[in-house]
């Protein structure tokens, strides 16, 4: 295959940065994504150029690193794919492929493709978490747990946190990172205790990040490679108004 590639290319957050455009040719069709990057920068490092900076480590679809906006889209055109599982039979000869970073002021650029995600940690930190020391792994069936909520705690916990439903998002909102992950622990016994402090303290968390607020766009549901549903975010959107309504503050 031979394509047009138009990337992204900003030596550091400071930089302005622009579309640099780049001609491809010999890319297999079974090829990933990825691997068809690999080839551009192995070309590029011949030539004497810098390669594309661009985040990847499983390539597997389960570590969340990858992401990027291939033609306007977080991930590229294939449902329910993380980018590093996108493969360039889902293109044609000759396409021409704008590739793009995440774009979220809570995400600032960090080089090229490579966006700084920290903000999702420090929403993890405000509550993604069972406070308790649980000590060693116990009996398995010690708690039991219905099975319609394993299934459930089980489908928020397949958010692998890539960013993309922020990305795609025109508000730039976190709603469904956020509300995956306290959607998890809140489908399990374990997790009861502490979920209205939970709610609160991680919708503030977000806030204060700088990510926008949910307008019910589903852009993220449409574009989330694990398919988390957005009935997580009404669900969190309940537990913060129940939780303030009684009082329930937000400490950290
Ligand atoms: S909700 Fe989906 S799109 Fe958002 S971070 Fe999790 S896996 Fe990625
Ligand atoms: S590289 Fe791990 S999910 Fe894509």
């Amino acid at each position: 295959m031979k394509l047009t590639l138009r990337i992204w290319r900003q030596s550091g957050p400071r930089d302005k940065g622009r579309l640099v455009e780049y001609e491809v040719d010999d890319i297999s069709s079974h090829s990933s994504f990825l691997e068809m990057l690999d080839v551009l920068n192995e070309r590029l490092i011949e030539r004497g150029e810098a390669p594309v900076a661009f985040d990847h480590d499983c390539r597997e679809g389960i570590c969340g690193s990858c992401g990027m906006m291939i033609n306007g889209m977080a991930h590229g055109p294939q449902a329910l794919t993380a980018t590093c599982q996108l493969h360039m039979r889902e293109f044609q000869d000759g396409d021409v492929l704008q590739i793009e970073p995440w774009r979220s002021a809570a995400f600032p650029v960090v080089k090229d493709l490579v966006v700084n995600r920290s903000a999702f940690d420090r929403v993890i930190e405000a509550g993604g978490y069972i406070s308790v020391s649980t000590g060693a792994a116990p009996e398995a069936n010690l708690f039991p747990v219905a099975k319609e909520n394993a299934d459930a705690a089980f489908d928020a916990a397949a958010c692998i946190g890539c960013g993309a439903c922020v990305a795609q998002c025109p508000n730039g909102a976190a709603q469904l990172f956020t509300s995956a992950k306290a959607g998890h622990l809140g489908s399990l016994p374990q997790g009861q205790t502490e979920r209205p402090s939970r709610a609160v303290r991680m919708v503030e968390a977000m806030e204060d990040e700088g990510f926008g607020y949910c307008s019910n766009y589903r852009e993220c549901e449409a574009v989330c490679p694990k398919g988390i549903s957005v009935d997580w975010i009404a669900r969190l959107n309940r537990d913060f108004l129940k939780a303030k309504a009684t009082g329930v503050r937000g400490d950290r």
